[in-house]
């Protein structure tokens, strides 16, 4: 794996999710930017001027992608082929336009890794945290041959509210949880504004996020489900129910979540389930994996998304105050940044799990 690398484009690149994927991409030991793409607003500019007043990063636009001329992502698909070896993919289009434009670049043998929610729902597309289910890769053979292509397919991230508390919940699932309840408190770069773009939020909350809670409630089932006969069915429990508010955060989302369990474990169990807990991409020791994947807090007034969102380079999920629950048998505050572990950071990693899998070559 050392010495390899793969050619990459963005489709998307002008955007909030865009924008992150061209930052982690900066020097990115295997991942070679060389197409940006976006509508047709943006085609034909730099990317900077593509971008304009948009770019919303703490860090400037990386050099590589000053001179580049933003293709679009529509009229220049056919272009692609033969130059980059896969594409991120992070649009804001209606679903059915993003499922055809997704199947369109996997039919012309470019595989498609999505943080769109469009084909989520589709049962030979693996919606995959890479921790918890990379053996969902598996039904990406069924995928290719429904569409007909030898090494064109389409992997998809989950919802970024669900990554402050599924990860913590999935090293429990041992003790078969039953019942979840969860009311995330979501940064406005999910909604891809910022303080300047959505005055609104300040002194706010807005407690409607359309179609997160469905999302949230949903998702989850497919990650825990089963790939049986080429598709991905569905696991049936736990029941989840969730609230999701707008808060005055730039970026991370939190969650406060109360969990029944079949057999009640232990703080201590709990507490040494998240410790010691890793998955695949710890285990290949992917570029972009946290070392420690979950991060609990032991101080009260912890984690806050102003001091905790770059633990492991935005890449860990923390959690805290996991204390009884008179109601529930446990309760506790979950946390994950949402354009980085939650978007494109969750994306690059399920690319580096791909690439290390040998699903680029
Ligand atoms: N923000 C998050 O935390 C987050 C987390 C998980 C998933 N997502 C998902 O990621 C996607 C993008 O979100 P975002 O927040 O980055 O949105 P955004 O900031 O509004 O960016 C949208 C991007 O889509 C491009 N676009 C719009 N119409 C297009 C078209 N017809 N053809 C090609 N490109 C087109 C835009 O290009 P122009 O600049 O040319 O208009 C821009 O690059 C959405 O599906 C969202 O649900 C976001």
């Amino acid at each position: 794996m050392a010495n390899k690398t793969w050619k990459v484009g963005v489709i998307g690149a002008t955007g909030m999710v865009g924008q992150r994927f061209l930052t982690l991409l900066d020097g990115h030991p295997w991942f070679q930017p060389v197409a940006l793409l976006a509508s047709a607003r943006s085609a034909g500019k730099t990317y900077p001027e593509a971008v304009g007043n948009k770019w919303a990063m703490n860090v400037p636009i990386p050099a590589y992608a000053k001179d580049m001329t933003v293709l679009d992502a529509d009229a220049d698909a056919e272009a692609l082929v033969g130059k980059v070896d896969f594409v991120f993919c992070a649009v804001n289009m209606k679903k059915d336009d993003i499922k055809a434009l997704e199947e369109r670049y996997a039919k012309l043998e470019i595989p498609v890794v999505s943080n769109n929610s469009a084909h989520r729902g589709t049962k030979d597309v693996p919606m995959i945290i890479p921790e918890i289910n990379a053996d969902h890769l598996d039904v990406i053979a069924s995928q290719k041959a429904r569409l007909g292509t030898k090494r064109g397919f389409i992997a998809v991230k989950s919802n970024c509210s669900l990554q402050s508390y599924v990860p913590l919940l999935h090293p429990l699932m041992k003790y078969g949880v039953k019942q979840a309840a969860v009311c995330t408190y979501q940064a406005i770069s999910g909604a891809g504004k910022t303080f300047e773009t959505m005055p609104e939020i300040v002194d706010n909350i807005i407690p409607y996020i359309g179609g997160e809670e469905e999302k949230s409630e949903n998702e989850p089932l497919k990650i825990w489900g089963t790939v049986e006969n080429g598709e991905i069915v569905n696991a049936t429990s736990p029941v989840i129910t969730a609230q999701c508010l707008r808060v005055p955060v730039s970026d991370g989302h939190t969650a406060a979540a109360f969990v029944k369990f079949e057999q009640k474990p232990t703080k201590e169990e709990i507490l040494s389930a998240w410790a010691n807990f890793e998955g695949e991409p710890q285990k290949l020791q992917l570029p972009s994996a946290p070392k420690q994947f979950l991060h609990y807090f032991e101080e009260d007034n912890r984690p806050q998304p102003k001091l905790d969102r770059m633990t492991e380079n935005g890449m860990a999920v923390c959690a805290g105050r996991l204390r009884e629950d008179g109601l529930f048998d446990w309760r506790f505050i979950g946390f994950s940044h949402n354009t980085l572990r939650g978007a494109a950071g969750g994306a690059v990693l399920l690319a580096e799990l791909l690439a290390a899998k040998g699903y680029f070559d």
